[in-house]
């Protein structure tokens, strides 16, 4: 694996979630992969669970791993090919880029979209020029339209705890939230469930709350969440801002809410949510704290996908 961005660059998903699972049982099984080489992590946005599972994954392997808060700490950076810098950015990427990728073997970059402009988030400027410009293999952290160790930690705890031999039924439903978030938790869990292949998937949203298709992919998509969460299995619960009109808020709904009293509908379903979460607006208290909440397994697992990632990036290096 050259760069890790999305489910695309992943040859054999099954393979990497059993690699996941692995280095669960065993976390320091090969903890020499890493032996002096340097893992850059960029944070251009807040973190707490990719930022420390990451730094965690990357010493189990031997790594050193090293944290730069550019939105807090460093130089504000301009992406734009020619730009004239006499505004607010200070550091083009053009020698950011390659300034890290003397420093590190593999370099991270967490960042946002705007949620003003589709065509430049969508476009994933910001990892592309570092890409670009790096010369190192560059590890997703989350960015403008996709999260993918987060989706790869999804199917982890999907598979650990699903035993039937059957297909389980997914279910993504949107929640209302106060802010205006990104599509990219939602676009990337449907990106990499639909490639798995080993789930009936159902997405359930307002109306005007459409993901972009090219992540939807087969998934069957409902406005009723009632009839969508019938016999589910598993309820992945997330908000996000119109895809379509972009970055809005149509719909602030509470009844979308997942409560204890929706999930009598499922197969006593478990419930996940990447969190950070906001309790009694997208999730109630009663589901948090209960018996069917994944939450804190689930966030715990970002340490053996961000493992399995990085033990593959090394590979290639
Ligand atoms: N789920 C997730 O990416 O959490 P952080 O924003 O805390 O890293």
């Amino acid at each position: 694996m050259k760069h890790f961005l999305s489910v695309n660059e992943v040859t054999n998903l099954a393979d990497l979630v059993t690699s996941a699972l692995a280095y669960k049982a065993d976390p320091f099984k090969d903890n020499h992969l890493g032996y002096r080489k340097r893992l850059g992590m960029l944070f251009l946005n807040p973190s707490m669970r990719t930022r420390i599972s990451t730094q965690i994954a990357a010493k189990n392997l031997g790594m050193d791993a090293v944290v730069f808060n550019v939105g807090q700490d460093g130089w504000t950076l301009e992406f734009e090919d020619e730009a004239i810098m006499s505004g607010t950015t200070v550091e083009h990427v053009k020698e950011a880029a390659p300034v890290l990728g003397k420093y590190f073997d593999i370099l991270g970059v967490r960042t946002f979209p705007s949620l003003k402009n589709k065509e430049e988030d969508y476009s994933e400027l910001y990892i592309h020029q570092f890409i670009k410009y790096a010369g190192v293999p560059i590890l997703s952290l989350e960015s403008s339209t996709l999260h993918p160790m987060q989706s790869l930690t999804d199917i982890i705890t999907i598979q650990e705890v699903f035993k039937e031999k059957r297909k389980p039924k997914i279910v993504l439903t949107w929640a209302p939230h106060v802010k205006a978030l990104p599509q990219c938790v939602a676009n990337s869990f449907a990106q990499w469930i639909t490639a798995w292949g080993d789930a009936e998937f159902v997405i359930t949203h307002p109306e005007d709350y459409e993901l972009d298709n090219r992540f939807t992919n087969s998934a069957a998509i409902t406005h009723n969440q009632n009839e969508a969460l019938k016999d589910a299995d598993f309820v992945y619960v997330k908000n996000w801002s119109t895809y379509t009109d972009y970055g809005k808020i149509y719909c602030n709904d509470p009844t979308w809410m997942l409560t204890q009293e929706k999930l009598a509908a499922t197969k006593n379903a478990k419930v996940m949510h990447c969190l950070p979460v906001r309790r009694n607006v997208e999730l109630s208290d009663e589901i948090l704290d209960g018996a069917n909440s994944l939450v804190v397994q689930q966030a715990g697992n970002r340490v053996w996908a961000a493992q399995a990632v990085l033990a593959e990036l090394l590979k290639s290096i």
